[in-house]
Formats: C-alpha cells, sequence, structure tokens
C-alpha cells in the first residue's frame, strides 16, 4: 500500500500513521520527523530547516525531496508506505508522482484527515506546552494553519480528480478515527484489487 496521510497540523496523522503502519505492514515515513532530526544532528541543511520550521513556512521542495527520496524508494521496493506530511503542495504531489512513476510505484491512495479549527489549535497548544515543540505557539499555529489553507487544501481537489480520495472525520477519539481510517483503507484496496 502507498499511501498519502494529508490534514492541517494537529489533526492527527502522526498519530494514525503509527497505527496504519503497524495494521498494514508497512513503513511510516513523516517529512516533519525527517526535518525536526535534520535540525536537531545540526546537519549541513539544519540550520536552514530550522528557520523554516521555527516559522511555520514549508521548507524549499528540493530539501524536501532529498531528504525523502532514499526512505520512499526504499519502501516502495518493500511493502509501502504511509507518509505523512508530504505532498504539502500540488507543486510537491507533481514532483512525487513522476518519482513514483520512476521507480514503478505510483501513488493509489490520499487519505484526507477532517478536523476543525478550534479543535486542531486546542491540540497544538497542548501539545506545545507539555513537549516544549517550537512551532507549536499560539502565534506560529496560526501562520501554519493559514499555510495549510493557502498551499495544501488545494491538493484535495488535485487527488479527488487523480487518485483515490479518502476523507475521515478526525475530529472523534483517537481509537474510533483508527477504525474509521482502517475501514476506509480496506474498502478502497478490495475495490483497487479487483
Ligand atoms: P509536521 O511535523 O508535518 O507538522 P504538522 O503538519 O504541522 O502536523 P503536526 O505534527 O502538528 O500534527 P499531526 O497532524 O501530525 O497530528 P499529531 O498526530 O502529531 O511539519 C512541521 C513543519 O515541517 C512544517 O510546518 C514545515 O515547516 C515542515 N514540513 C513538513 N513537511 C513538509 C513538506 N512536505 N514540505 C515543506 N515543509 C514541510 O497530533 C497532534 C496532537 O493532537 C498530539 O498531541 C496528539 O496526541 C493529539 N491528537 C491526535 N489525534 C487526536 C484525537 N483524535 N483526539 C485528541 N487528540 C489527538
Amino acid at each position: 500500500m502507498r499511501l498519502l496521510l494529508i490534514g492541517p497540523p494537529g489533526s492527527g496523522k502522526g498519530t494514525q500513521a503509527v497505527r496504519i503502519a503497524e495494521h498494514f505492514g508497512i513503513a511510516h515515513i513523516s517529512s516533519g520527523d525527517l526535518l525536526r532530526r535534520h535540525v536537531a544532528e545540526e546537519t549541513a541543511i539544519g540550520r536552514t530547516i530550522k528557520e523554516y520550521v521555527a516559522r511555520g513556512d514549508l521548507v524549499p521542495d528540493g530539501i524536501v525531496m532529498d531528504v525523502l527520496r532514499k526512505p520512499v524508494s526504499a519502501a516502495s521496493q518493500a511493502n509501502g508506505y504511509v507518509l505523512d506530511g508530504f505532498p504539502r503542495t500540488v507543486e510537491q504531489a507533481e514532483a512525487a508522482y513522476l518519482v513514483a512513476k520512476a521507480l514503478g510505484a505510483s501513488v493509489r491512495i490520499a487519505l484526507y484527515l477532517d478536523v476543525g479549527r478550534d479543535e486542531l489549535i486546542r491540540r497544538v497548544l497542548a501539545r506545545g506546552r507539555e513537549t516544549g515543540r517550537a512551532d507549536d505557539t499560539e502565534e506560529v499555529i496560526n501562520h501554519r494553519l493559514q499555510v495549510f489553507e493557502d498551499h495544501t487544501r488545494p491538493l484535495l481537489d488535485y487527488y479527488a480528480e487523480r487518485e483515490e480520495l479518502i476523507t475521515v472525520n478526525g475530529a472523534r477519539p483517537v481509537d474510533e478515527v483508527a477504525w474509521s481510517v482502517t475501514v476506509q483503507l480496506q474498502r478502497v484496496q478490495r475495490q483497487l484489487n479487483g
């Protein structure tokens, strides 16, 4: 299975991706986690990444593609992946499509976690208080949500036209969301295989 997980900050992409990966025996690849690792390890590109992430802006496509290339191609050759946080723009989706096509592994399913703004802000600020994640502040979360509306929401139309797009109500408790996600993915898998 090759799955793209799309949703605003705080919608539960990371939380659900862990469960999906375990249930379907596929790799969990998080663009945000990979980028934060470069920052933590102070790699050559880590300093540049840090500035974008701290502001809540999108990291330039070239850097993101470089960071993702290896894990995505390894997972494509194995059982597949759930990609959490990528693509985030139509341009990234087009680049990903070309890379996947070259690997003979075009992405088939996009899953959107739908959660209202007030709940997103509540979750992210709660995590910020707990973990001190640098971009989980009131000012930065408002900007991250705006970046989602401006750059990422258009992806939903893009995938609705091209691939199988599933929308799941992510505003329910974690286990309920996970159950809906699994049922929907199994249904789509059956359709694709049949
Ligand atoms: P990224 O790490 O992808 O962050 P994000 O999209 O802002 O998402 P979050 O991690 O805030 O939330 P999530 O949807 O994963 O939810 P989670 O499960 O963690 O990106 C960070 C930055 O990296 C970006 O701003 C950008 O700078 C850069 N970046 C990343 N990818 C990029 C790309 N492709 N291109 C360019 N730049 C990129 O849950 C959030 C909280 O809610 C947790 O505390 C969790 O416990 C809780 N929670 C989850 N589900 C529920 C539930 N159902 N009920 C109650 N609480 C819940």
